[in-house]
């Protein structure tokens, strides 16, 4: 089988904030229709490696290539292009609260297509219908649930169908039920879109739904990457220790 290229491509990638360094020593090949979960404790710095590796903070070393081109010497116009094939679901969700749900969707195709105004309608009640919303359409998000107000985050991430969806902690803070559909609706984009996915999430019932491949943050540093199946045989102690290996 031909060798898959990576759809993001992380080398000796270094994140700080000032002079402090978070992370250091980062390489990660994500490939195309995968399933990543980036996992570390409270503070290690997985919304950090999220945001550096999408050029939200810079990174102060390093490189990162989306579909094979360095994104970090990137003109802000050539780079806006590549930004507009991913998705990002923030951790806190980051709707406007003052506008409908239907309105909060209509922003990114606003913002950055030349829709007219019937097919943006359109891609809107799609998104909706996607994530389990059609009748939420006209809501404010201070009238959705928690899992609602998730999955309306999503369908904005959604809205500009991207090729790769960041997911920053979308489970937390969502009953196990809700968690649970959320996980069903991610694992249909990866199977029926063919959408690569990076996700941080530390909910063990999550992990084993959804990930392909583990990145395993750990003081400052990725102490492990590979797959799900790999990460538990490994013998790693905090790694075990974090799966419960061998405890039951
Ligand atoms: N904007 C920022 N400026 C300075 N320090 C930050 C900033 N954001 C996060 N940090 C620090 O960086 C470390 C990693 O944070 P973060 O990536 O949010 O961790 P996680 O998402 O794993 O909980 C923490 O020590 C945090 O206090
Ligand atoms: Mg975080």
């Amino acid at each position: 089988m031909k060798k898959q290229e990576p759809v993001i491509e992380i080398r000796n990638m270094v994140a700080k904030y000032g002079e402090k360094t978070i992370l250091e020593d980062i390489n990660v090949d994500i490939l195309p229709g995968e399933i990543t979960v980036i996992l570390g404790g409270s503070g290690c710095g997985k919304t950090t490696l999220l945001k550096n590796m999408l050029r939200l903070y810079e990174p102060a070393s390093g490189s990162v290539k989306f579909w094979g081109e360095e994104i970090l010497q990137m003109d802000e116009h050539a780079f806006h292009e590549v930004l507009k094939k991913t998705g990002m679901l923030f951790q806190n969700g980051a709707l406007l609260n003052s506008i409908s749900v239907y309105e909060n969707i209509s922003i990114p195709l606003e913002m950055h297509t030349k829709l007219s105004s019937t097919i943006i309608d359109r891609m809107i009640r799609i998104k909706l219908s996607l994530v389990g919303l059609a009748d939420a359409i006209h809501m404010l998000p201070s009238e959705l649930s928690g899992g609602m107000k998730k999955r309306a985050g999503l369908a904005r991430a959604l809205a500009m169908d991207p090729y790769i969806l960041f997911c920053d902690e979308p489970s937390a803070g969502l009953d196990p039920v809700t968690s649970a559909a959320l996980d069903e609706l991610i694992l249909s984009l990866k199977e029926q879109l063919k959408m690569t996915i990076v996700i941080v999430t530390h909910e063990l019932a999550s992990i084993h739904r959804i990930a392909d491949k583990i990145i395993f943050l750990d003081e400052g540093t990725m102490l492990f990457y590979g797959s799900l199946a790999e990460a538990k045989s490994a013998g790693i102690p905090k790694i075990d220790n974090f799966f419960e290996v061998g405890k039951f």
